[in-house]
Order: C-alpha cells, then structure tokens, then sequence
C-alpha cells in the first residue's frame, strides 16, 4: 500500500512536469550535476517500465546483459523491456519508439549504430524518459543524459601496451611484424579502441620497432564491419596470401576476442606460427585460449558491474536524485561531452588469469 502511494504521488510528479513543458534540455543540464531543482521534481515511479535497447550478439557479454538487466531489474521492482535488435538499425530505432509509446520512463541503449538514434531519443525525451548510453556512446544528439561504460579509450591503450609486451616476450628481440585489427565502424566503441590502441602502437611504427607489412595501418582501412568473425578472418587470409608469403608474422592488434580467434585461425590455416594476439570481453573460449598459449591477452569487464552501475543509475533517477558521474570531459559525442561513469578495464594474460577472474564462477575454473 505504502509502496503504491507513492508510487503514485511519483506518477502525479512526472505527469506534472510533462504538463509544466520540461524540456529535455533542462533534464540534460540537471543531470550533468548543475542545480538539481528540474532532477528532483523528475523522480518517476518505483514500478516504472524500463526499456533496455541491445544491439546484435556480437559478443558474450551482451548476452549475459540481457539476463543481469532482465533479472536485477525486476528484482529492484521496476518493469524491464529489453531487446535485442538482431536485424539492425531499423529494428532497433522501432524499438525504442515503442518503448517510449510503452511509457519507459529510462531508456538504456548500447547503440548498433550510435549516430543513427537521434529522433527517436529525442522523442523518448519529449515524453520524459531519461536516456542512458550503455557501453557504446549515443552520438550527435543532445538527447541523451549520461553515458555508462567501461573506459574504451583505456581499453586501447591496455591491448597496444600489451601488444608490446606479448612481443618481447614471446619473439625476443624486434622489428616485429604486425597487423591491425579495428571493430565496426557504426559502433561508436571502435574509434576510441583504435586510437587508444594506436597511442601505443604509432610511436613504435614510426621508430621502425613495429612493421605494418601490409600497409593498413588507416581505421577505414582495417575496420570490421558488424563486428563479423568472417570478414576480420576473410581480411587476414588476404593479407596473409598477399605479404607474408615468405615473412613471419609476429604480432596482431585485435579490439576483441571474436576478431582475435577468428585472426588467429586464419594463420593456423596459413600454416604460421601463433603470433601474439590482443582480445577484450574475457569470452570463454578465448580465456580457454589464453590458457592454453594460444592467443595472448583480453580485457576483463565485468558486465556484471556495468549493469548493477546502470541500475544503480536508474534507482538514483527514480528518486529525483542526481546520478552518479565521475568524468565530465572524456566523451565528446559531437554534440555535448556526455557525463559519464567510467568503470576500469583490466588486461588479462596468462599471468594474472587467476586472480583477475577469482571472483567469476564461469571464468575462474578455467584458470585452475
Ligand atoms: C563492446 C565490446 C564488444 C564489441 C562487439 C563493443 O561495443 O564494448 O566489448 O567486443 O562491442 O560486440
């Protein structure tokens, strides 16, 4: 009863600021952490619905998304809707427009293509949702009030340092070469991946330490659309064929596991030793992997932690209260910097499997 009056009284609030013509401009100032006044009066209800808009299963940790924000959203008592958008871009934009006719009061998205959403969320806005960026920025709108994610940037930086450090350890002394591996170019995650990995990397390729034997060293040029096994493995065999008939190849810059595995099989294929390859997402059969000597390294980011961050985002919402941000600079989305939280990812070698994982039953029996 208790629950439902205020509940209630929550409802009335909203409907009130939707009659009083909040603009999703003043939600978009308040949340960035000025004067709370417009945050506070925007508190929705403690059962409300929420839409979570995934992208395709390019990796396992979307697929554990949708499960951790299916359950952890019920279990805090809201009303989840949450989807996967197999076919694209298209079905994913209907998606949130139904959503936002549904009444979602947040609208949580991890964009298949971040620049291709910005009438439906501002249609979501107009109709008093707030809108959350999950794991991939939301770019080139005004409607989106804060960004959740583990920082890609970092994420590069992590896979290029430990490109290096796979090399010296695995291939003594260099020049080493190597090949570059970018994710699709619609998720807004790849460019930062690409050029925090390449920080690291260009330094090395212009003091000769790096040689890029095929040339591609462009993010046009060694992109993967889709995030596609094939096409990053149809793209190596090619590179293989054309110029590493008689050269070794030492080393491959991989933004995840998918791309890494998928590179990797294209040089067993080729009859070359294993060179050292870069992942991120800790899937399982990459942890098996690393392992086993095989690929070199990933990246742990626990989607356990991205969505309980996320939940905890929406509950602070719920209440009128200013969300949690601890970086108002990193992301740029053309538009605004969106306020952000910025989870810490981990690199993970072989070295420091057992302890990165020790607290994830699926991955920590596999280091044993
Ligand atoms: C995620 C990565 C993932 C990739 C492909 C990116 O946006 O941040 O973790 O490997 O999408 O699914």
């Amino acid at each position: 009863m208790k629950k439902l009056t205020a509940a209630l009284i929550a409802a009335g609030a909203a409907g009130a600021l939707l009659l009083s013509g909040c603009s999703s401009s003043d939600r978009g100032e308040s949340s960035g952490g000025s004067s709370g006044s417009a945050t506070e009066a925007s508190g929705f209800a403690a059962d409300a619905t929420i839409g979570v808009a995934l992208p395709q299963k390019t990796s396992e940790n979307w697929v554990l998304a949708e499960q951790l924000f299916n359950d952890g959203l019920k279990e805090a008592g809201f009303n989840p809707i949450v989807q996967f958008a197999n076919s694209g871009v298209t079905e994913q934009q209907n998606q949130i427009q139904a959503m936002t006719e549904q009444g979602a009061s947040v609208i949580v998205v991890g964009a298949i293509d971040g620049s291709q959403l910005g009438s439906q969320l501002e249609d979501a806005e107009e109709n008093g949702a707030h809108v959350i960026a999950y794991d991939r920025l939301v770019k080139n709108t005004d409607a989106v009030d804060m960004y959740v994610a583990f920082d890609n940037y970092q994420v590069g930086v992590l896979q290029g340092q430990s490109l290096l450090e796979g090399l010296a350890a695995r291939k003594g002394d260099g020049p080493y070469n190597i090949e570059l591996i970018a994710g699709s170019p619609d998720d807004a995650n790849s460019t930062p991946f690409f050029e925090g990995a390449m920080s690291v990397l260009q330094p090395k390729i212009d003091d000769g330490t790096l040689v890029v034997v095929s040339g591609q060293t462009s993010f046009e040029q060694v992109a993967t659309q889709g995030w596609k096994a094939e096409n990053a493995q149809k793209r190596m065999d090619t590179i293989l064929a054309g110029s590493y008939a008689d050269t070794e190849l030492d080393g491959i810059l991989s933004p995840n596991d998918t791309l890494g595995r998928a590179a990797l099989t294209s040089v067993a294929q080729a009859g070359k030793d294993t060179p050292v390859v870069t992942g991120q997402d800790s899937e399982v059969e990459s942890v098996k992997s690393i392992m086993a000597g095989e690929q070199y390294s990933t990246i742990y980011k626990d989607t356990r932690e991205l969505v309980a961050q996320t939940i905890k985002e929406i509950q602070l919402l719920q209440k009128g209260e200013d969300p949690e941000i601890n970086d108002t600079d990193s992301y740029d989305n053309g538009v605004k910097v969106v306020p952000s939280y910025l989870l810490t990812p981990v690199i993970v070698t072989k070295e420091n499997a057992a302890e990165v994982y020790a607290n994830d039953s699926t991955l920590a029996p596999l280091t044993k």
